[in-house]
């Protein structure tokens, strides 16, 4: 158990003495602190540095976590899971989605098979279908070329996409329009298409097990708009199929005429390297599919390349234990400053909280600390005019993850300098506060932030950044003992609302369900 290692009791020790030392004294007694906290990732064309000088941390808390990696075996569990072992261990699976962006050169083999090999066949069928859709050789089953693509899916199936074709269609033009179906709310699938023209529109279905509810009646709410338009017999051709088993969309009554495979080893939240981010290579262009996943991989490289106190993705992942675990932080913000990224925190909180939201480790024995923070946020300056105010004076301290870019592409390059100014404050207001003779007016500062700066947005720094995140997430699972690939807690809820659906269709609720929820029921029929 971790807790009853060395490092973490010197941690714990140090926990108790942090209060001591504020972030004001840590910079006036050291004038290395800034630089010495801060580490760099070259992406060629592009780069990101991370500054957690601003993080509650001390050169022994830094020494003491890095122990902590040790111990809890960081490096090999790291390097057992790009050599494709089943780290997944309650699914018997690998967590391979370092092998939907590896070089073409490498080789991972899982039973016999070099996944490389078919995930980059894959990646040529998706680009070969990408190109016949912008170039018109695909087209629509009355012969018009595609211009809008509705996604459909739900969790990992559409935060990722939904993220980078929110993010990319700011700053890139995209050959087609995407729009995204995700709840089983009726009311967003019709609204959706409403602004839609069927004999236009591509339909990507997104599902890897294919028999989530949302996706399957969001599916067919589809088909039967798409044959009021195209027929029965034309739907199929305006239809993609995405995953682990395409089949299974044809057992569900779900025509398609094209289908791309992922693999049981691609984790919901981790597949957006994946043919799940098919609508945003047919959009904008395998090339910057490519450039995407280069900046995923090159991630992927610094990950396990990079020494431990120099490895982003490791240091975020070890600040990320010391804040919730040890300083007992619970919630965890994150404010990137661009409008184009204000789907960066929902995507987050499936990547966070689904993976390391879990009590039990995969020892199967109750966790003896807090793992996953709630996880929330919005983009900057919007949230300065919304909670920061909690966050700089609250009574709850809440770490805050900034997000800028150096360059903008917009002609306005004055406001851009505004936005960034307003990033920069916060992380100083946060962390040195303001003294005032008047107690109300007093800024306790001594609130911790990481500053993550890309050169700017591009695919390429987009797939880095979601990269530094996913293996964050992995250090911060390897040093709780959990799990961070399965997600037995969503399953309940599935069920019981598969139980509900079936006494609304009858009109009466069963005599079993409990009070409340039986009168809640009722309610609702005769509402109806
Ligand atoms: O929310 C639970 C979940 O299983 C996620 O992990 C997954 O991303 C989502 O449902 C969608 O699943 P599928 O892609 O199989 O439809």
């Amino acid at each position: 158990m971790i807790t009853t290692t060395s490092s973490w009791k010197k941690l714990v020790a140090l926990g108790k003495e942090a209060p001591q030392s504020t972030l004001s004294g840590l910079f006036a007694a050291d004038d290395q602190r800034a630089t010495r906290n801060t580490l760099h990732l070259n992406l060629g064309s592009g780069s990101i540095i991370a500054d957690f000088s601003k993080q509650n941390i001390t050169p022994e808390i830094v020494s003491a976590l890095l122990e902590l990696a040790q111990e809890a075996s960081v490096p090999s569990r790291r390097d057992a899971m790009f050599a494709g072992d089943p780290v997944n261990s309650s699914e018997a699976q690998p967590a391979l989605h370092v092998a939907l962006r590896a070089p073409s050169t490498q080789k991972i083999v899982v039973d016999g098979i070099d996944v490389v090999k078919e995930v980059q066949q894959v990646r040529q069928s998706m680009a070969d279908f990408a190109n016949g859709v912008r170039n018109g050789k695909i087209v629509g089953a009355t012969g018009k070329p595609f211009t809008h693509i509705i996604n459909v899916g739900i969790g990992g199936s559409d935060l990722g996409p939904a993220l980078v074709w929110d993010a990319l269609s700011q700053t890139l033009t995209p050959s087609l329009h995407c729009s995204f179906v995700s709840n089983v709310d009726p009311v967003e699938v019709e609204k959706v298409l409403e602004g839609h023209d069927a004999q236009c529109t591509l339909i990507v279905m997104c599902s890897k097990t294919f028999s989530t509810t949302e996706t399957l009646s969001n599916s067919r709410i589809i088909q039967r708009w798409l044959a009021g338009s195209v027929g029965d017999t034309g739907v199929a051709q305006h239809c993609v199929v995405v995953s682990v088993e395409p089949q299974r969309a044809t057992s569900a009554g779900i025509a398609f005429a094209h289908s791309f495979n992922i693999w049981p080893w691609v984790g919901g939240r981790y597949s957006v390297s994946s043919a799940v981010n098919l609508a945003n290579v047919v959009a904008f262009g395998s090339d910057v599919f490519d450039d995407f996943l280069g900046g995923m991989c090159a991630v992927d490289k610094h990950f396990v390349e990079a020494p431990l106190a120099t490895n982003i993705p490791v240091m975020m992942g070890l600040i990320s234990v010391w804040n919730r675990s040890i300083l007992g932080r619970e919630t965890q913000a994150v404010v990137p400053y661009a409008t184009a990224m204000r789907l960066f925190a929902p995507y987050l909180q499936q990547l966070i909280m689904e993976s390391n939201g879990k009590q039990v480790g995969s020892d199967n024995v109750v966790v003896a600390t807090q793992t996953s923070p709630v996880v929330w946020g919005s983009i900057g300056t919007n949230s300065q005019h919304a909670f920061m105010q909690m966050l700089h004076q609250g009574t709850s301290v809440v770490p805050v993850d900034l997000i800028g870019f150096a360059r903008t592409p917009a002609v306005h390059g004055d406001a851009h300098d505004s936005l960034m100014a307003n990033m920069f404050a916060q992380a100083q207001a946060l962390a040195f506060g303001a003294e005032s003779t008047e107690p109300q007016r007093v800024m306790p500062g001594n609130r911790a932030s990481t500053v993550l700066m890309a050169s700017e947005l591009s695919a390429q720094t987009l797939g880095a950044l979601i990269a530094l995140y996913e293996h964050s997430v992995f250090v911060q699972g390897c040093v709780w003992g959990i799990n961070s690939f399965d997600q037995w807690g969503v399953e309940l809820g599935k069920k019981l609302a598969q139980n509900i659906s079936e006494q609304i269709a009858q009109g009466v609720p069963s005599s079993d369900q409990d009070a409340s929820t039986s009168q809640l029921l009722q309610w609702y029929l005769k509402h109806q």
